[in-house]
Order: structure tokens, then C-alpha cells, then sequence
């Protein structure tokens, strides 16, 4: 017997959709049953009572949480979302209701057996709701109460070795996409590279020593299945230098209707036999391929690698061997200024295990050095860029300035030049000119 009457969250479990209701409902069953006898370390009926404060907030139309909260684990500025109910005689079991934030690993690969672990600490520790995963990526434990939150961190690092995840003015969880682990496009080991990066920066991580937020993301390739370039003030995206391999037996199959377009993604409507020419040719941005008496054939100088062709016919075409990364600078959700999607900062690096990635890092700790003293409060890297110039910028970061850094030049003639560069610097004499022109 439920614990609250929650008629409208009740409408939420009719549709093919699968219901949050229904599992939170699972859960608050177990929760009661508790056919494992778990010693419960909150209360036993905190996702009846979160259903409760759900249901009043879907009548009134108004959150319930209180303002803020600040709670977290000793040795660590972040990690730990701290929430408290506006209704706690209500619904005591989510008078606390602390969200903490686990690192994930990098692909979310999982064995049923961390997994399971896991479950156990929470369900002993914890509400038994999750989020997997964070919008970030963080494996999001939902609810708890502050005494537990030591013993969380406790059992997280000495019996399942993994760490908090990060929040607050810091660099925040990294994430990546699956990479190599199971995708042809892949350009350098993405899910490595973020794994390495985490953990050189791990202080960075969970000591906030920043004006604001920062995160990194990483793709495989610049089809962003992380969507680093939108999530992410240091987005890192795969690509190559060298041309596109074309197998031309397979393109033949392509043609000849034996291998479906897209790996077959739209066979769900019938959008007749493949045509090369108007689905590939005539769709390159760059004009740069042809289809010629049977044969493709690409100025692979002229491609931008913008990945369409290769989505295609990814049997026919692949990507080139001589492969890097592209480091994107400035993305950010609206507030304050605008949303930003990142910025070419870096037109290729190389993606070198060998020296630990210090191409790479050498750009994130100039990019970082320059910011930390010159950010504002809670300014973004991309708000520090539109007020100090993206100029200033790619200078702090040691980047050489490359017309690939720009979509078009300027249009207005409000252009700054250092003293040094001007021949005879800002320093005149008024006198001087009055000899020549006459007031
Ligand atoms: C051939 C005639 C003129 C030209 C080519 C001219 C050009 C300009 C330019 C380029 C600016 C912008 C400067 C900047 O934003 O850095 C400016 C600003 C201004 N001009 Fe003129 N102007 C002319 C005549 C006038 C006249 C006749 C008046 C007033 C009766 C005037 C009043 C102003 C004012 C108030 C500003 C704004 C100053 C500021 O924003 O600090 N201008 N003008
Ligand atoms: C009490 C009278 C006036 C006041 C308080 C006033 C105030 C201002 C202010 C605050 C600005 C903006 C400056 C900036 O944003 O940089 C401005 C711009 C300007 N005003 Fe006036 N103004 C007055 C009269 C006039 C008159 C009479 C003229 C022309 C005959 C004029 C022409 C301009 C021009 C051309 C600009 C520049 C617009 C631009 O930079 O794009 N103003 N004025
Ligand atoms: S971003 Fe590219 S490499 Fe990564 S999973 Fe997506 S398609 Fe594959
Ligand atoms: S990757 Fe894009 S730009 Fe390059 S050849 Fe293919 S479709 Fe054209």
C-alpha cells in the first residue's frame, strides 16, 4: 500500500514509454519487503516520500526544494549536491535528499558485478534512485543524508576504487564517447585520452581553484556522439590529415544496391534505390567529390572532413591514417551572455600515448593559466574570450593564429594594433603636428 495518493504521477504509467513511476513504485515495494534485511541507513520509505513531494509539486506547479545546500565529503570542495525538502514534516523520508556524483568510467562499459556492488553500498547508504548517467557524465546517486555521506565516500574508495565525481568552480567529470572500443570512425582513443586527462587533473577535479565551471569532452571523430563541441569549454574532436581510403569494390556494392546507404539507418521508409550522386556527391559541402564512369574520386584537399560521405557507404570510405585531435575553446549554455558552442582554437594536434599526451596538456595548462587570473567571477571561459578577444586567447595559449580560426574575417574596421607594431609607437607630440596643420 502506497504511502502517499499520487493520482496525476499515476496517469505517468499508461505508454509504451518506460515509466519512472512504475520503478520508483518497484522500488519503494522492495524498499517495504526488504527481503534481503537490509539495515537501512535512511529512511526505509524515502521513494514514497519522494513520490509524495513529486505529486504536490505536479498539483501546485512549484518546486519543493529548498534553496541551495552546501554539504561534501573532507579533503574535496565538490562532489556532492547538496538538497533539502521545503516540506520535511510531510515528507520526512526526503528531508534530505543529497545527490552524489560517482565517476564513471569512460563509455560507461560496466561489468554486472561493479554494478552490482554498487547497488549494494546505495541501497544500504542511500535511497536506492540513480540517474545513470549526469548530462556530464557522472553516475548520479539520488538522495541521501548528510551522515552518510563519509560513509559513502568511504566504501566507494576502499571497497569499489572509485572516486567522486566533480562539481562546483572546478574542472568538472570529463567524458567521452566510445571511441575506439566500438566505432570505425574513430580517430585516436578517445575514451583513453579522457581517462588520462582525469587523472592528471584530479586536484583540478576536486579542489574548485577556478573562476567558474570547466569541462572537457571528447569525440572520436566530428560526429560528436558526446557532443563535445556544445557540452564542453575544452571540447576535443578527432579527424585526419591525409585523404579519405576509398575502396572502390564497395562502392560498387553501394551503387549496385548490394550494401544499404547509412548502414542501413533509414530502412524504416522506403526513399527508393541509393543514388550515389544525390546522396553523396551533390550532398559534399565541399563539392570535392565526383562519381565518374564508375569510379569516386575526391580533392581530398578541398574536404573539411565533415564525415557525410564516410556515414554513407562506411564500407566503401574511411578515415585517413595520419589522425589527431582539433581542440575546441568556449562553449556554455545561455547564461550569462549567450550560449557559445566552442570555437576552433587548435586545428590539429597529435594524440601521443608515448609522452603521456604533453602536446595536449601543455595546451589545457596555458589555456587554464591565462584564464585563472583573468576570468572574472563565474565567467566562462567563453564570456573571458568575448570580452578579451579571442586574440588574447589563442596568444595565452601559445596557438599560432590560422585562418581556419575564423568562419569570415571581420567586417568593421575597429582593429587594435600593439605600440610595437606601429612605426614610432603612441607616444606624439601635439607641438609637432601643430607646425604642420594650423589650429
Ligand atoms: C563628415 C562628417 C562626420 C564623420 C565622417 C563622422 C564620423 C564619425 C565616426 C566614425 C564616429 C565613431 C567613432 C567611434 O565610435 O570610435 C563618430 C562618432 C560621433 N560623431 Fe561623428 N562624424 C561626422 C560628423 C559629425 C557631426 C556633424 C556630429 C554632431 C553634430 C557628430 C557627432 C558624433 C558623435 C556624438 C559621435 C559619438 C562619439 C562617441 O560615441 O563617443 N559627427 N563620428
Ligand atoms: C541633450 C542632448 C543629447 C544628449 C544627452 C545625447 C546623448 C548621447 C549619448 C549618450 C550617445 C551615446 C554615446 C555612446 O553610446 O557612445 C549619443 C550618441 C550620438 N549622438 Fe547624441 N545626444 C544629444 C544630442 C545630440 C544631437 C543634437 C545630435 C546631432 C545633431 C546627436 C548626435 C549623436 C550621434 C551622431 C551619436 C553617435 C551614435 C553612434 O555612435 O552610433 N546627439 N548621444
Ligand atoms: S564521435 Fe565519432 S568516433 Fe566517437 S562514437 Fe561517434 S561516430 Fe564514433
Ligand atoms: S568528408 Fe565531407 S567534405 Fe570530405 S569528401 Fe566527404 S562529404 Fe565531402
Amino acid at each position: 500500500m502506497a504511502k502517499h495518493k499520487t493520482p496525476l504521477l499515476d496517469q505517468l504509467e499508461s505508454g509504451p514509454w518506460p515509466s519512472f513511476v512504475s520503478d520508483i513504485k518497484q522500488e519503494a515495494a522492495a524498499r517495504a519487503k526488504n527481503e534481503k534485511g537490509v539495515q537501512y541507513q535512511v529512511a526505509v520509505d524515502c521513494p514514497d516520500d519522494l513520490l509524495g513531494v513529486l505529486e504536490m509539486s505536479f498539483t501546485d506547479g512549484e518546486t519543493h526544494w529548498k534553496h541551495g545546500g552546501i554539504v561534501g565529503v573532507f579533503g574535496y570542495g565538490g562532489g556532492v549536491i547538496g538538497r533539502y525538502c521545503d516540506q520535511p514534516q510531510m515528507f520526512p523520508g526526503v528531508a534530505h535528499f543529497h545527490t552524489v556524483r560517482v565517476a564513471q568510467p569512460n563509455g560507461k562499459w560496466y561489468s554486472t558485478e561493479f554494478l552490482r556492488s554498487l547497488m549494494d553500498i546505495w541501497d544500504l547508504r542511500g535511497s536506492g534512485l540513480t540517474n545513470l548517467h549526469g548530462a556530464t557524465g557522472d553516475i548520479v546517486l539520488l538522495g541521501t543524508s548528510t551522515p552518510q555521506l563519509e560513509e559513502i565516500f568511504w566504501e566507494l574508495t576502499h571497497n569499489l576504487n572509485v572516486d567522486l565525481g566533480g562539481s562546483g568552480s572546478n574542472l568538472r567529470t570529463p567524458a567521452s564517447c566510445m571511441g575506439m572500443s566500438r566505432c570505425q570512425y574513430a580517430c585516436y582513443d578517445a575514451q583513453e585520452l579522457c581517462y588520462n586527462l582525469t587523472q592528471e587533473y584530479q586536484d583540478e577535479l576536486h579542489r574548485p581553484a577556478f573562476p567558474y565551471k570547466f569541462k572537457f569532452k571528447f569525440d572520436g571523430c566530428p560526429n560528436g556522439c558526446v557532443a563535445a563541441i556544445a557540452r564542453s569549454d575544452l571540447g576535443f574532436l578527432g579527424t585526419f590529415k591525409d585523404p579519405i581510403k576509398i575502396n572502390q569494390e564497395a562502392v560498387a556494392a553501394y551503387v549496385g544496391g548490394e550494401i544499404a546507404p547509412n548502414a542501413g539507418a533509414h530502412a524504416g521508409r522506403d526513399w527508393g534505390k541509393f543514388d550515389i550522386q544525390k546522396e553523396v556527391v551533390d550532398l559534399c559541402p565541399s563539392k570535392c567529390i565526383s562519381y565518374e564512369g564508375g569510379k569516386l574520386i575526391m580533392d581530398h584537399k578541398e574536404c573539411v572532413r565533415c564525415m557525410h560521405c564516410i556515414n554513407t557507404m562506411p564500407q566503401a570510405l574511411r578515415i585517413g591514417d595520419d589522425r589527431g585531435v582539433s581542440i575546441f575553446c568556449g562553449a556554455k549554455a545561455p547564461i550569462l551572455d549567450g550560449p557559445q558552442m566552442g570555437s576552433l582554437l587548435v586545428p590539429f594536434v597529435e594524440v601521443n600515448k608515448d609522452d603521456d599526451y604533453q602536446a595536449i596538456k601543455d595546451i589545457v595548462e596555458a589555456v587554464w593559466d591565462w584564464w585563472m587570473e583573468e576570468g572574472k567571477n563565474r565567467e566562462r571561459i567563453g564570456e573571458t574570450m568575448k570580452r578579451l578577444g579571442f586574440a588574447a586567447l589563442a596568444e595565452a595559449a601559445g596557438v599560432p593564429i590560422d585562418a581556419r580560426q575564423v568562419q569570415e574575417p571581420r567586417h568593421n574596421p575597429y582593429i587594435f594594433w600593439k605600440a610595437e607594431d606601429v612605426e614610432g609607437g603612441w607616444e606624439r607630440d601635439l607641438a609637432e603636428f601643430r607646425k604642420r596643420h594650423q589650429r
